[in-house]
Parts: structure tokens; C-alpha cells; sequence
């Protein structure tokens, strides 16, 4: 499993909003911010734990298809 670090991505303009492609592969698990005040945006650094925001991550795990078959069904 790679590191945060070591995924690959990129910030484009779109229209004059910002849009950020993350380049993943499987097995990789990565916390996204969407509460827009991670030092490393991206992706989360707990910093949301210290602002009155609704928001924690979004958590992406790309499933390696076997391990998939084996893991629990995602909570709602
Ligand atoms: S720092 Fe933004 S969601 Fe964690």
C-alpha cells in the first residue's frame, strides 16, 4: 500500500474552480479533505478535529479485488 505521499496528483482549472485528479491504484487508501482546511490538501491531516466543521474526510479505498470479496460491506 502506498503512502499519501507517494500518490501522484493534479490541480487544474476548470472553468475557475479548482479540480484535483488523484491518481490511485489498488490497494491504495487515501483520506480526502472536504473540509477545506488540511495543511495537505488533498488530502486530510486531522486538522478538521479543530474547527467547528460538519466534515471529516472522505475516505477512498481502491479494493484489490480479491481482498474485496473478503472485506466487509461498507457502513452507512
Ligand atoms: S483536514 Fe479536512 S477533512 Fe480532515
Amino acid at each position: 500500500m502506498r503512502t499519501e505521499q507517494e500518490i501522484q496528483f493534479e490541480n487544474e482549472d476548470r472553468n475557475g474552480k479548482l479540480r484535483t485528479t488523484l491518481f490511485l491504484q489498488k490497494g491504495d487508501r487515501v483520506k480526502i479533505c472536504r473540509c477545506m482546511k488540511s495543511k495537505t490538501f488533498p488530502f486530510c491531516d486531522g486538522e478538521h478535529k479543530y474547527f467547528d466543521v460538519q466534515f471529516g474526510p472522505v475516505v477512498v479505498h481502491v479494493a484489490d479485488e480479491e481482498k474485496h470479496e473478503k472485506s466487509d460491506p461498507p457502513r452507512m
